[in-house]
């Protein structure tokens, strides 16, 4: 720690206060000094290169302390060992979980509820990779060293379990690409938003058996049975299960 660690944070903090200047619509008129007193992201950005500055020279104890008292105040909880790139910008913050082995880019934007977190108890290299210019959706969650490709774009709620290629875009539980390179893919298993749904079939099916079963009945008592409102499950047409 001397003072180019100084110089390096310093540095940082001033690119985070311009990517939260130019990428939140609401800022456009805030001065920096408001910022920095009431942006939660910022203040936990700050804390953050603070407490990596003193992971990376070895500092016992303190780097941890001070992630968890940040988390206590923002509800942002970023390991110190954690990498995050220049320009880092969370917005609104609350809830945001970053990985002990997750690596960030330059230039990301995530918004509150955004987990980088490991599938389970492995070791080593467990949180995902992302890379530069990505947006992060409200609720995603980004599970496992998978890969997210430059200046693509994770949908809110979407969780993300698998690479993600360069400028795409995934949605979903399981994240799938709906667009790359502002293209919807192409091939046999591209069509996610209009998948079979085999429980509503199922039902379906059992309504049809029930119906005969029904007239079959009415024929041998000459009794009809009450009308009975039968909805669709699923609108048939319109917008799709994917349409946010
Ligand atoms: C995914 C997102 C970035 C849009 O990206 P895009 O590349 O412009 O994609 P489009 O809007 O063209 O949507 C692509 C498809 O994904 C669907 N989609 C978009 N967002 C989705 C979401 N979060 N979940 C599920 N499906 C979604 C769209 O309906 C569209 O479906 P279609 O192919 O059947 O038309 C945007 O919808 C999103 O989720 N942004 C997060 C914003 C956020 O978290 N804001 C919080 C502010 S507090």
């Amino acid at each position: 720690m001397g003072l180019a660690t100084f110089a390096r944070v310093a540095r940082e903090l001033r690119e985070d206060l311009t990517a939260a200047q130019e990428r939140d619509p609401a800022a456009r008129s805030v001065g920096r000094v408001e910022m920095l007193l009431t942006y939660g992201g910022v203040q936990a950005l700050l804390s953050h290169r603070i407490s990596h500055a003193l992971y990376e020279a070895g500092v016992p104890l303190a780097p941890r302390f001070l992630a968890n008292v940040t988390k206590i105040l923002t509800g942002i909880e970023i390991h110190p060992a954690a990498k995050i790139g220049r320009g880092l910008f969370m917005d609104h913050g609350a809830g945001i979980v970053i990985g002990e082995t997750a690596e960030l880019g330059d230039d990301v934007t995530m918004y509150q509820g955004v987990t980088l977190g490991g599938t389970g108890f492995a070791r080593g290299k467990r949180h995902p990779t992302v890379g530069d210019q990505v947006m992060i959706g409200a609720g995603a969650k980004l599970l496992g060293p998978i890969r997210i490709g430059d200046r693509s774009k994770v949908g809110a709620n979407s969780v993300v379990i698998h690479d993600v290629p360069p400028n795409s875009t995934v949605v979903g539980n399981p994240g799938h690409p709906v667009r790359v390179d502002g293209r919807r893919p192409d091939g046999p298993d591209a069509d996610w938003a209009h998948l079979p749904d085999p429980v509503a079939d199922a039902i379906r099916g059992l309504a049809d058996r029930l119906t005969e079963v029904e007239e079959l009945l009415a024929e041998l008592t000459g009794r009809r049975p009450e009308h009975a409102e039968v909805r669709p499950l699923k609108r048939r047409g319109g917008p799709d299960s994917t349409g946010g």
